[in-house]
């Protein structure tokens, strides 16, 4: 049987999980896909970097084109991460009718709506499954699951870098400049960490998330975000004596036509759920006008978890390559109209 092939742009924390799931499970994707998936072509930016899994030299390159370019590459994994310079190879991809599959909320939160309509004229699909709260399918969650309902509210831990420092500093006092150092070493967070600590990484997954609740194009700007670069041992000592943990939370409320989206670190009183998702674990809420409460809760970033749903992602695209309907599915909610945010 013909192999799908795959171009994958990156090969860090995430590149490496995707190799690894889809190497050691390549019967299982194949059964759930229906064909074989070959990782064909990896973009790197240094080839000769000592690297924690074997792949063959001749799959590397440095040079983005030889896979956007590549006529046998049918579908492409970008976890490189980065704005204008993804975007470009996305829509180059895309104009050669290839199928994307991304990690990178910065890049859909930004221009989402734009990689998303040139993904339907060309009849491609974009999944993006692993943009928010790494493992947990919160993505598909909102869009096929919920889409009998109306969501007034999602609210949750959607950043697993600073819930690991603030679990840390809470449970073994231990010092924000030691637990950052240690969740990049664990690959949890950012190239720039600025993005996770100062909220801005919870921001992206937040507009990504009202956008996608709410059907309306959530701008990023229109988000509140305070990180907890500023959050001391001594803030959550405090609120730990008067029964509450410190989190970074997302909340996106809709009223009526009213949005307001905010990230910033929140007193949370420890009977609540959301108190005890400790260490790099997220937890998102989802309330429904019909279903009422839901919550979904798993590891939010880190090597495995992220691949797990980067590569679901692939075997659904591929799964579509087979039955034919690639970019026909409902995954373009973005609609013209938005809805009136605190601002306006
Ligand atoms: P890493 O920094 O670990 O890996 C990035 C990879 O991309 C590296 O292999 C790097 O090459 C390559 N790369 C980066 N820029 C370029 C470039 N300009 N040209 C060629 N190659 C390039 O990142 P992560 O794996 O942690 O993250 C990747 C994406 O996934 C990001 O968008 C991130 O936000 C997202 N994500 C990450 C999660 C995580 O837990 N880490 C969870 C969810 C999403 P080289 O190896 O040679 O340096
Ligand atoms: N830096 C991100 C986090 C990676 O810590 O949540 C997952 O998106």
């Amino acid at each position: 049987m013909k192999p799908v092939k795959v171009g994958l742009l990156g090969l860090g924390t995430v590149g490496t999980g995707v190799v690894r799931i889809v190497e050691g499970h390549q019967h299982d994707l194949m059964s759930q896909s229906g064909s074989p998936i070959e990782i064909a072509k990896i973009l790197v930016q240094d080839k000769n970097k000592a690297r924690n899994i074997n792949v063959s030299p001749d799959m590397l390159t440095e040079n983005p084109w030889d896979v956007i370019e590549n006529p046998e590459i049918d579908v492409l994994v970008e976890v490189m991460g980065g704005i204008e310079l993804t975007k470009q190879l996305m829509l180059g991809a895309l104009e050669r009718g290839k199928h994307i599959v991304t990690a990178n909320k910065d890049l859909m939160a930004l221009h989402g709506p734009e990689i998303l309509a040139k993904a339907a004229e060309k009849g491609c699909d974009v999944f993006y499954e692993a943009s928010v709260a790494g493992g947990i399918p919160i993505i598909r969650t909102l869009i096929e699951g919920f889409s009998s309902d109306r969501i007034t509210k999602i609210m949750g831990i959607v950043n697993g870098t600073t819930n690991y420092i603030l679990t840390k500093m809470s449970q073994e006092g231990a010092a924000y400049a030691d637990v950052l150092k240690e969740a990049q070493e664990l690959g949890y967070a950012e190239s720039d960490p600025t993005s996770d600590v100062e909220g801005f990484d919870a921001a992206r997954k937040m507009t990504i998330l009202g956008t996608l609740g709410f059907h309306a194009n959530v701008a990023l700007a229109d988000v509140e975000v305070k990180g907890i670069s500023g959050v001391t041992k001594e803030d959550i000592a405090y609120g730990k004596r008067l029964g509450y943990e410190v989190k970074l939370l997302g909340i996106a409320e809709r009223q009526d036509e009213h949005i307001s989206i905010s990230v910033q670190p929140t007193m949370v009183k420890t009977s609540h759920p959301l108190a005890s998702v400790n260490g790099v674990f997220n937890a998102v809420y989802v309330y429904g006008e019909a279903v009422g409460e839901t919550m979904f809760y798993g590891p939010g970033a880190g090597e495995m978890p992220t691949a797990t749903s980067v590569v679901a992602d692939l075997v659904a695209v591929v799964r579509n390559l087979n039955l034919g309907v690639n970019g026909r599915r409902g995954f373009i909610p973005y609609k013209e109209k938005k809805l009136k945010t605190d601002e306006q």
